[in-house]
């Protein structure tokens, strides 16, 4: 049987690194993305070394048409297959309204939504094909909800979740799934400095068990939002 095979945007760090090694120690043909090409490549030389079969393609997935030239990229890696695929690469903005500026609005937007939305749009034709395959979205608690100061990272995690919906409406007759991830504070370097410690944040394996889990249930079942979130949080 050939190997199922997975693209993480995002994978040289925290959650997206974490989801990226528990997929490819379940056998999966990983490819691992991010910008910095030093640490892109240290990553794979580190899967390797475990005997896991992965590529490594980097792109800036805040870019015009980064996402379509990653995708192509990966579909000649993969012989035109992709299982699964996980909208993981974001960033992080917080400051109040008023003080938003247009190009704070489309570079942030730009890879926490539009990257997801061309990724999945890419995915979702190669799956119908495939009439299978899983996309998983990393949104947030930030998604559910919004607080001061987080209106446009929100808007892009809610945003996330929508895409993650139809997704759903449209892929399952295909048997497609997909499914969106939102936690709070993930001891990660994105929350490095953040005002709780990382050793009482949710841990970024906890997130990757969670998404396996969902991959390992039966065909009819889906999970809508994967909610996690920290032992007597508020956020
Ligand atoms: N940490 C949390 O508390 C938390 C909670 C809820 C949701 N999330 C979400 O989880 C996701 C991952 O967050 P994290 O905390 O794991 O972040 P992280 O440790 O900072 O990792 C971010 C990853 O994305 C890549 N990346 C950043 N900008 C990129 C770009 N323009 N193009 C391509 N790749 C890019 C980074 O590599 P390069 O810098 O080399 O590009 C890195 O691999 C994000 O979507 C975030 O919003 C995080």
């Amino acid at each position: 049987m050939q190997k199922k095979t997975v693209l993480v945007t995002g994978s040289t760090s925290g959650i997206g690194l974490a989801v990226a090694r528990e997929m490819a120690r379940e056998g999966f043909r990983t490819i691992l993305t991010g910008r910095r090409k030093a640490l892109l490549r240290e990553t794979v030389e580190n899967f390797l070394r475990l005997g896991h079969e992965v590529r490594g393609i980097p792109a800036d997935l805040a870019e015009p048409g980064e996402a379509e030239r990653l995708f192509a990229e990966t579909l000649d890696w993969t012989g035109g297959r992709l299982d699964v695929l996980v909208n993981n690469a974001g960033t992080w903005q917080q400051s109040p309204v008023e003080e938003i500026t247009r190009e704070d609005f489309r570079s942030l937007m730009s890879l926490n939504l539009e990257a997801p939305f061309i990724l999945s749009g890419l995915a979702m034709r190669t799956m119908k094909r495939q009439r299978s395959g899983t996309i998983v979205n990393i949104s947030s608690v930030a998604g559910l909800e919004a607080w001061a100061q987080t209106s446009l990272y929100s808007a892009s995690k809610f945003g996330l979740r929508a895409l993650t919906q139809s997704l759903l409406a449209e892929g399952s007759r295909f048997g497609i799934k997909a499914f969106a991830v939102c936690p709070g504070y993930v001891a990660t370097p994105m929350t490095a400095g953040a005002r709780v410690s990382p050793e009482d944040m949710i841990q970024p394996e906890d997130v990757a068990r969670l998404v396996m889990a969902h991959l390992a249930l039966s065909p009819a079942t889906v999970l809508k939002d994967i909610v996690i979130s920290r032992l007597g949080a508020e956020d």
